[in-house]
């Protein structure tokens, strides 16, 4: 019995964790998948976003696109921007998409 008590405890500590909000996970998600070139705070100031030449998200051009048009070219890729379609599911670019908008609000 006293093998499983860790086991346990981790079931109960996850099913106790609260439901992630979508800002969240899309923040989560962004870190993961796109702070690389993207920048942690939008600002694409990486050696890859440099070596890229990323999109600049925290500045008022940064993004004129709607959410749908965003989401488009998130889905199917541009330019030395890899597709994320494969990656991530419509769902999750969407809130990764309002994720990056708050950085427009920022400035
Ligand atoms: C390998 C580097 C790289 C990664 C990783 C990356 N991007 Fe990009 N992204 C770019 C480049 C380069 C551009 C500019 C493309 C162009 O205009 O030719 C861009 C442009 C964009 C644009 C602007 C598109 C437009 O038409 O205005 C959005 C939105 C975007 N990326 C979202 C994301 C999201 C969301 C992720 C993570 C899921 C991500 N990117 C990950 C390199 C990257």
């Amino acid at each position: 019995m006293k093998k499983t008590a860790p086991a346990l405890a981790l079931l109960i500590l996850c099913a106790s964790l609260p439901v992630v909000h979508a800002e969240e996970s899309g923040g989560t998600l962004y870190k993961m998948n796109c702070a690389p070139c993207h920048g942690v705070s939008g600002d694409a100031n990486t050696p890859a976003g440099k070596k890229f030449n990323a999109t600049v998200f925290n500045t008022a051009e940064g993004l004129q696109k709607s959410d749908e048009e965003l989401l488009m070219v998130t889905r199917t890729g541009k330019g030395q921007m890899p597709s994320w379609s494969d990656v991530l599911t419509d769902t999750e670019l969407k809130s990764v998409i309002a994720y990056i908008r708050t950085f427009q609000k920022k400035q």
